[in-house]
């Protein structure tokens, strides 16, 4: 391949790269997120996608989807491991850990999984 050629696609690898990096993901509501939404999607890509989709709104390799999910749902799961009063849960199993030292990211988490995808 002629050196030209090679340029060419150095370029485009460049443009390909930002276009990636630019937060928004595939199956994934466009509209601009919330500073606490961004913030919750990064905790739940670093540690709530090992079982859950990365689309919150479909169902992962073990967990459920998650799209909506309340406030006092995320708090209950996430942080003590249990649910709601009176929640029926997707799952009859009790397969995910509780993650007490995220009570503080629980608002975040509950924007990102307001605001990632459009309402059912
Ligand atoms: C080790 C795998 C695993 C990880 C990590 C995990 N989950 Fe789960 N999650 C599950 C499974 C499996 C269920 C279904 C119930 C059960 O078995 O505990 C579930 C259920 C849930 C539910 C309840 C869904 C419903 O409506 O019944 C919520 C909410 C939830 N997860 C949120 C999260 C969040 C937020 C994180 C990251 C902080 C997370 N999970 C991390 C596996 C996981």
């Amino acid at each position: 391949m002629k050196q030209r050629n090679w340029i060419l696609v150095a370029a485009l690898a460049v443009v390909g790269g930002t276009t990636i990096g630019c937060g928004q993901q595939e199956g994934v509501a466009a509209a601009p997120l919330s500073e606490a939404a961004q913030r919750g999607q990064v905790v739940y890509n670093g540690v709530c996608i090992a079982c859950h989709n990365t689309n919150p709104a479909l169902d992962g390799a073990l967990g459920p989807g998650n799209a909506h999910a309340s406030r006092e749902l995320v708090e209950a799961k996430v942080v003590r491991g249990e649910y709601p009063p009176g929640y029926t849960p997707k799952r009859p199993s009790r397969a995910m850990p509780a993650f007490p030292h995220l009570a503080d990211k629980v608002d975040d988490l509950t924007a990102w999984l307001t605001e990632c995808c459009p309402a059912k």
